[in-house]
């Protein structure tokens, strides 16, 4: 019999409906288990979706269930968790989400669960540190969306300016999920032609351009949380992506969050980075080569994130 492969989702708020959605739209697993304090809401969820069947391009049974089914699943998506309030950055949520996650996780191993960890709650590199602690898998197992949705808004955006559709555009975001991440430039390119060599041979193209580009990237959630009170649809298929790197065994690169040890000369903190994705969680980091100036801003951006675990995690 082929294997089937199933996905529990803590969280079924805005981003984990959306997810549910996107996975059930792109029929990406076999089974989805939908898990929330609101069990109401999640039994309307997966009513709604299973009349969604009809039309899915694969049958993804979807059901309701609770912490012990996370025994026999492959990979436990967690989005719950309170969001950000408008003026509220991703750091603001650290306390009440890291006792939520406490919770949550110790719940999760509980029903003997042995699989993989996608977290997505903010801010997800704190909270996919600590769901790498309170868990006590190892670090392949534990992985955050990190900058996966950054770097698909910047290569949205660098289409857009140089217009090339964006599965043409190899740009990352690296970093928190937040304010002190930074675009590698160095490493960018369109159609295997770097970045910084099209802005040298074409004047119409200006670095300046770019560092506003990377500036609506880092202030994205803010102004959609400004004006519909969350973002969702965005996360939710960027982890639907991370899903379908994991399930299909793709060995595919994404930015996500990840436990450095000596990568980028960092250790003990999740972050986001490029990462080869499979089957087994994340396989390998994949160490960019970093100008100096773009050194100093991941440098910052690890410390900021070091300063926010440190009480928490001595
Ligand atoms: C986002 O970047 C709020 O982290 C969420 O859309």
């Amino acid at each position: 019999m082929e294997k089937v492969n199933r996905v529990a989702l803590i969280g079924t708020g805005f981003v984990g409906s959306s997810y549910a959605f996107a996975l059930v739209n792109q029929g990406i697993a076999d089974e989805l288990i939908m898990i929330d304090l609101n069990e109401k809401k999640a039994m309307g969820d997966v009513m709604d979706l299973n009349h969604g069947k009809a039309f899915a391009p694969h049958p993804t049974h979807v059901r309701f269930g609770n912490y012990e089914d996370c025994k026999n699943v492959d990979l436990v998506v967690i989005c719950a968790g309170a969001n950000q309030k408008p003026g509220e950055t991703r750091l603001d949520l650290v306390e009440k989400n890291l006792k939520i996650f406490k919770n949550i996780v110790d719940n999760v191993m509980a029903s003997g669960f042995d699989g993989i960890f996608l977290v997505a709650t903010n801010p997800v590199d704190i909270l996919s540190y600590a769901t790498w602690k309170f868990s006590g898998l190892p670090k392949e197992r534990v992985i955050g969306s990190g900058t996966i949705l950054d770097t698909a808004r910047f290569r949205f955006l660098l289409g857009e300016y140089f217009n090339v559709a964006p599965k043409n555009v190899h740009a990352y975001i690296i970093g928190e999920h937040g304010d002190s991440e930074l675009p590698v430039y160095s490493s960018a390119d369109v159609g295997s032609i770097p970045v910084l060599k099209m802005i040298e041979r074409n004047e119409e193209y200006q670095l300046e351009d770019l560092d506003e580009l990377f500036t609506n990237v880092r202030d994205a959630a803010y102004q959609i949380i400004e004006s519909k009170g969350a973002t969702f649809y965005g996360i939710a298929m960027g982890l639907v992506r991370i899903t379908k790197a994991i399930l299909r065994n793709e060995n595919s690169i994404l930015t996500v969050s990840a436990l450095l040890e000596g990568e980028y000369n960092e250790e003990n903190v999740y972050i986001g980075v490029p990462a080869i994705i499979n089957r087994d969680g994340i396989r390998e980091i994949v160490e960019l080569d970093l100008n100096k100036e773009e050194e100093e801003k991941f440098a910052h951006s690890a410390h900021v994130l070091k300063e926010i675990l440190a009480p928490h995690f001595e």
